[in-house]
């Protein structure tokens, strides 16, 4: 028996059913992201390997255990697919000078990423972001952090994630991390031999790790130990203003002091949001972060003192979390996907529906036929499975006439029309 292919595991196609629901979210989403001022950017995706290493870490899970690397031939050696957008964006931010030309860089994109990942439901080895990204020297505001949050939050409600759960944190400056990581330490010192093993060695390698661990023994040591992380005078001010900014404008947050997300570049404000999705631990719709001190890491000019913060939502999820809610078209409204089905009643008129066709395309009327003629009947039903809005017969009367019978699938009425005259009266409907 010819051997069968399967789609590679933790991917999925998506079918022409399913295609109106991704149009429409990917274009409710540009629009959104236009609203709040975001300009949208494509950038390849797989970039030079070491773009992820240095700025997601060594030592998270992303670069450690899940980067799918391109190394079919010599040539591909040292590259990876992305699997996320944010560094992509910071490298092309540098690479194309934005900073030169715009003090800040509200930049937007929808895309596939991929991660190596053990495969589970919400959890796929190409999955697909909407990111957005405010990158520049005149991004340091903590209303910036809070307009980004509820832009956030914004999306998902539109997009049909109902009651998204956000959770908020800051993890200080870069010094202020460095001073956390050192207390971390000294504090977890007192519990080394409870944590579990992957915890021992996150305490050498990055001691931030354990408090995202999902044990429950290494929870209960976490919430003992850790109460708030200690913030210098002026991160917790800021922290303290995002969180005043985003009262302000009605968003509700939970302050969840062991939230630290798994990438190496955040600094200062970091949140989540999760949905009721039946996705158990998988519940992450969306996530992001500042992320101040990655312009200046991966070669931004040292003179500028860049500030930026983003997030990403995972497209999958929010579709999971929603059940295609508000993106699908309603019960009862009929959708038309074609403007007309041109049906030739004898093979010899096919021709002449064929000109037809092209006449009617070139006008910008959607229109199809079926090559494989057949009887009035069966071309019907080929014309409502196409979910057509009108029907033109070419007939023997029709041929002999020159005109065409339009049929209004909607209104179930007929009518002769002049076969010269047909596209006009279409494009008048
Ligand atoms: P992340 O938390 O790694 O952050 O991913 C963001 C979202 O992508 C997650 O909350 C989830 O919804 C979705 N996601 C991640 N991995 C998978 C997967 N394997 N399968 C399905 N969905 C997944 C980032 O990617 C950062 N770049 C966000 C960011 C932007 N931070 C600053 N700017």
């Amino acid at each position: 028996m010819t051997k069968t292919f399967a789609v590679p595991r933790g991917t999925s196609d998506i079918l022409p059913d399913v295609i109106p629901i991704w149009e429409a979210l990917e274009s409710k989403a540009r629009k959104i992201c236009k609203s709040y001022g975001y300009r949208e950017i494509r950038t390849p995706i797989y970039e030079d390997i070491n773009l992820f290493k240095r700025s997601l870490g060594q030592t998270s899970d992303v670069v450690n255990k899940q980067l799918l690397e391109l190394s079919s031939n010599k040539e591909d050696e040292g590259y990876a697919l992305r699997p996320e957008g944010t560094a992509a964006v910071v490298r092309s931010y540098i690479e194309n000078s934005l900073d030169g030309k715009e003090s800040i860089s509200k930049l937007f994109y929808l895309g596939p990423m991929f991660r190596g990942e053990r495969p589970q439901k919400g959890r796929l080895r190409q999955f697909h972001q909407i990111g957005v990204e405010a990158i520049g020297p005149n991004s340091t505001s903590p209303l910036l952090d809070a307009e980004l949050i509820a832009l956030a939050m914004n999306l998902l409600k539109e997009l049909g994630v109902k009651e998204p759960k956000l959770k908020i944190n800051s993890l200080g400056s870069k010094e202020d991390k460095a001073n956390i990581s050192l207390w971390l330490r000294g504090e977890f010192a007192k519990h080394k031999s409870e944590l579990c093993e992957d915890c021992q060695a996150r305490f050498e390698r990055n001691v931030f790790r354990v408090l995202d661990c999902k044990k429950e023994g290494c929870r209960k040591i976490v919430a003992l130990v850790v109460k708030n992380l200690p913030l210098s005078v002026d991160s917790q001010r800021y922290f303290d203003q995002v969180r005043s900014a985003l009262t302000s404008i009605g968003v509700v947050f939970e302050v969840a002091p062991h939230l630290v997300r798994g990438l190496d570049y955040y600094t200062h404000t970091v949140f989540e949001f999760t949905a009721e999705s039946g996705l158990g631990s998988q519940d992450a719709v969306g996530a992001g972060g500042r992320y101040n001190g990655l312009v200046h890491e991966l070669g931004g000019s040292e003179k500028i003192d860049y500030g930026a913060i983003g997030f990403a939502l995972g497209i999958e999820r929010i579709l999971l979390a929603s059940r295609g809610g508000s993106l699908c078209p309603s019960d009862n409204k009929v959708v038309y996907l074609l403007d007309a089905f041109v049906i030739a009643m004898k093979e010899e008129y096919q021709p002449q529906a064929f000109l037809l066709l092209q006449e009617l395309r070139q006008a910008g009327i959607s229109a199809a036929m079926n090559f494989a003629g057949g009887s009035m009947k069966s071309q019907m039903g080929k014309a409502a499975k196409a979910q057509t809005r009108f029907t033109i017969i070419l007939g023997d009367d029709e041929i002999q006439n020159q005109t065409v019978a339009l049929k209004d699938m909607e209104a179930s009425t007929q009518e002769s029309v002049a076969i010269n005259e047909i596209v006009n009266v279409l494009k008048n409907r």
